[in-house]
């Protein structure tokens, strides 16, 4: 909590400078890069995973709501794949290998759909009713193989920990779903 209050102040006056003097060094537009990130990860539930995953993104997605979405969506389709490897890997995970399987999928066709989507375009709140049901769909699997899961040994603590993980992330994307769709 401290730290975000220290960091806007310092962040505003980067931008006041950078303003003040039109600095024209890319070092302005990485610091105003990196502070839409930094804000628009406030707006979801989970602020520090969400910088955590996506600061080091910053410079691509520009300020793009539509990047900052695709960005999330990408970062959790990358880590949901990486924990559905590690939930087939363990034994006694049957019910999460297939819901978590699901998810991969699910996710994989949002992005595919988000990426074809232009604003303005006849067919955009189709696509991103698409998108939602889908994501939202990825949550309520990550949420079934949680609540089903047999956290016994050392190795499924670990893993139910990459479950949560992938479900923070699935719901940071949704919060910038939702907001690219209701721009
Ligand atoms: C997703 O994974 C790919 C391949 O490992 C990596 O290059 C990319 O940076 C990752 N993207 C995000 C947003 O985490």
């Amino acid at each position: 909590m401290k730290t975000s209050h220290l960091l806007l102040p310092k962040n505003l006056i980067l931008v006041f400078l950078c303003l003040l003097y039109s600095i024209p060094t890319t070092s302005c537009s990485a610091h105003s890069a990196s502070i839409y990130v930094t804000n628009s990860c406030k707006t979801t539930l989970y602020p520090r995973l969400c910088n955590k995953a996506l600061s080091k993104h910053a410079g691509k997605i520009k300020g793009s709501p539509k990047l900052l979405a695709m960005t999330a969506l990408i970062a959790t389709y990358n880590a949901t794949q990486t924990t559905s490897k590690v939930l087939r890997e363990l034994r006694r995970a049957t019910e999460c290998v297939e819901v978590v399987g699901d998810a991969v999928f699910e996710l994989h066709q949002s992005i595919k759909r988000l990426d074809q989507s232009r604003k303005g375009s006849r067919q955009f709140f189709g696509q991103m009713d698409d998108v939602q049901t889908w994501v939202s769909a990825a949550l309520t699997d990550d949420d079934t193989c949680m609540d089903d899961f047999k956290a016994v040994g050392r190795r499924q603590v670990l893993a139910r920990g990459f479950v949560y993980t992938v479900a923070r992330l699935t719901s940071i994307s949704l919060t910038f779903i939702n907001n690219y769709a209701a721009l």
